[in-house]
C-alpha cells in the first residue's frame, strides 16, 4: 500500500512521460506488457476504467485497440494524483473524443454508478492503494458480465530487483558526503565574488574543492563497482553540478542555488517512489489474498502468473478475472 503524498506522484505525472519507468518505455509499454493489454481489452464494449491510471499509458493503448478507426469505447482513467494527460504529453483532446481523465480521485471512491463500466484495468495501480477496499468498490461499478484485468508489482519481479540497485544508488548521491551542501557553499563562495581569480583566492575554496572532489570520487568509486545501468545517468548528473561552476567569466549566479535545490528535489522524489514501490509490491501471500478477495467479490480467475518480459524478465503478476 502506498505511504507517498499523491503530491510527490504529480511531480512526475508533471512531466511529459507516458510511463512510471519513462527510462526503459519513454513511449509507451510494448513486447508483452503490450501483449497482455491486447489480450485482454481486445472486443471490450461499452466503458473501460483504466484505475491509478497516471498518464494514460493503459489508456491510450486501450484507445487505440478499441476505438480506431470508430471511436466506440468510452475509456475514463483515474488517479489519486493531480493528473492533465492530455495537457502534459500536448495530445489534442478532439483527436481522442472516448478519452478522459479524472484525477485527485481514490481508488475506493470510484466516480461511478454501480454496475455501470464493462471493464476494470489497472497497471501497476492497485497494489498502492488498499486492495481490501478497492476490490469492492469495483465490484460495485462493474457490470454483471464485466471483467477486470491487472497488472501488480511483486517483491520478487525484476523490477523490484532493478529498483533496489537502483534505490541504492539514489541514496549514494543524496546522502555520500553531502554533495549538495558542498556545492550550495561553493555557490555561496562564488556569488560572494565578482571573479573567479577572487574566489581562487579565498582559503574556503581550496577546502570546499577539495571537500568536492573526494565526495565524487567516492561517489563514482561506488557506481563503477556496481552493474547499475544508471552510472551513466550519475555521471551526468555530476558532471551538471561541475558545470554550474566556470572557472572563467561571471561568477555571481543568482538561479544557481535553485537549480542544485530543485536536481536534489527531483533525487528525493524519485528515491521517495522506489521506496513507496517497495512498500506497495506484494509478497506471495498479499497475492494470494488478492485473488481471495476478488474470488469472494464473486469473479473467477482465468489468467494469473508471471508477466514475462523479454520471455525471462518478471515485471509482476498478471491477473484477468470475469464475473461469474
Ligand atoms: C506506478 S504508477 C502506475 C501508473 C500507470 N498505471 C502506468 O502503468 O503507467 C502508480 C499510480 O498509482 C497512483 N495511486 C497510488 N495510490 C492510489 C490510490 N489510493 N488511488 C488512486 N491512485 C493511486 C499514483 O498516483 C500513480 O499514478
Amino acid at each position: 500500500m502506498s505511504k507517498l503524498n499523491p503530491a510527490d506522484w504529480d511531480i512526475h505525472w508533471q512531466r511529459p512521460v507516458v510511463t512510471s519507468m519513462d527510462g526503459h518505455f519513454p513511449d509507451n509499454y510494448d513486447g508483452e506488457v503490450l501483449a497482455f493489454w491486447q489480450q485482454a481489452i481486445t472486443g471490450n464494449s461499452g466503458h473501460l476504467a483504466d484505475l491509478a491510471c497516471g498518464n494514460g499509458a493503459v489508456a491510450w493503448i486501450a484507445d487505440e485497440i478499441l476505438n480506431r478507426p470508430d471511436p466506440r469505447v468510452q475509456v475514463t482513467g483515474v488517479d489519486i494524483a493531480t493528473i492533465d494527460p492530455f495537457k502534459t504529453l500536448g495530445k489534442n483532446p478532439a483527436q481522442f473524443p472516448k478519452v478522459r481523465f479524472i484525477g485527485n480521485t481514490p481508488l475506493h471512491e470510484l466516480p461511478f454508478e454501480d454496475h455501470s463500466i464493462d471493464m476494470v484495468t489497472s497497471q501497476w495501480g492497485l497494489e498502492y492503494s488498499d486492495p481490501e477496499r478497492v476490490i469492492p468498490e469495483i465490484s460495485r461499478i462493474l457490470k454483471p458480465t464485466a471483467r477486470m484485468a491487472f497488472v501488480c508489482h511483486h517483491e520478487d519481479s525484476y523490477i523490484l530487483q532493478d529498483s533496489r540497485i537502483r534505490a541504492e544508488k539514489f541514496d549514494i548521491l543524496l546522502n555520500h558526503g553531502d554533495l549538495h551542501g558542498q556545492y550550495l557553499a561553493l555557490n555561496d563562495l562564488y556569488n560572494a565574488k565578482a571573479s573567479f581569480n577572487k574566489v581562487k583566492a579565498d582559503p574556503a575554496f581550496l577546502s570546499i574543492t577539495a571537500e568536492i572532489a573526494r565526495t565524487v570520487y567516492e561517489i563514482r568509486f561506488d557506481f563503477r563497482s556496481s552493474k547499475d545501468p544508471s552510472i551513466q545517468s550519475a555521471d551526468d548528473y555530476l558532471n551538471s553540478l561541475a558545470k554550474m561552476f566556470p572557472e572563467k567569466g561571471k561568477t555571481r549566479n543568482p538561479r544557481r542555488k535553485q537549480k542544485i535545490l530543485s536536481g536534489m528535489h527531483q533525487l528525493e522524489a524519485t528515491k521517495a517512489r522506489l521506496d513507496d514501490l517497495f512498500a506497495a509490491a506484494l509478497s506471495a501471500d498479499d497475492y494470494a489474498a488478492l485473488i481471495r478477495l476478488i474470488e469472494t467479490e464473486g469473479f473467477t480467475i482465468r489468467e494469473s502468473g508471471d508477466l514475462l518480459y523479454n520471455g525471462r524478465f518478471s515485471v509482476g503478476k498478471a491477473l484477468l478475472a470475469t464475473r461469474g
